[in-house]
């Protein structure tokens, strides 16, 4: 999975298979997003998670995230080679995600609509 950033327009696109290069929006072509790239607070991006009873629960990020109308996070993915989970997420939702857990799943995403994509590896 890859995903890409209309930079006009802000559309994001999970790419299930990335077989060319092709995406366009807005006229361009979409940008690849590269995890962790942003010079942002990691404390409020950078996922953490508690696994437990078979559950894995993840917060954005250690301090609290804000989920205003400009400034939110807009999706959580927990991702193993071959299975994602994704909660999607709204303003004045709070930036949190439980999902049932097994030990294949490795990463853990979050998008914020103003500092692109975060990721947290599950250790
Ligand atoms: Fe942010």
């Amino acid at each position: 999975m890859k995903i890409y950033v209309c930079k006009k327009c802000g559309n994001v696109v999970l790419k299930l298979e990335d077989k060319s290069e092709a995406l366009a929006c807005c006229g361009e072509k979409m940008e690849l997003v590269n995890a962790n790239t942003v010079d942002a607070a990691t404390e409020k991006h950078l996922p953490v998670y508690e696994i437990k009873d078979g559950m894995i629960n993840i917060k954005v990020g250690a301090t609290e995230h804000p989920m205003t109308e400009d400034h939110y996070i807009s999706f959580i993915i927990l991702a193993s080679a071959d299975n994602y989970m994704i909660k999607m997420l709204k303003a004045k939702d709070k930036p949190e995600a439980s999902f049932p857990y097994d030990k294949s799943y490795n990463k853990i995403y979050a998008y914020c609509n103003l500092h692109s994509l975060w990721l947290t590896e599950i250790k």
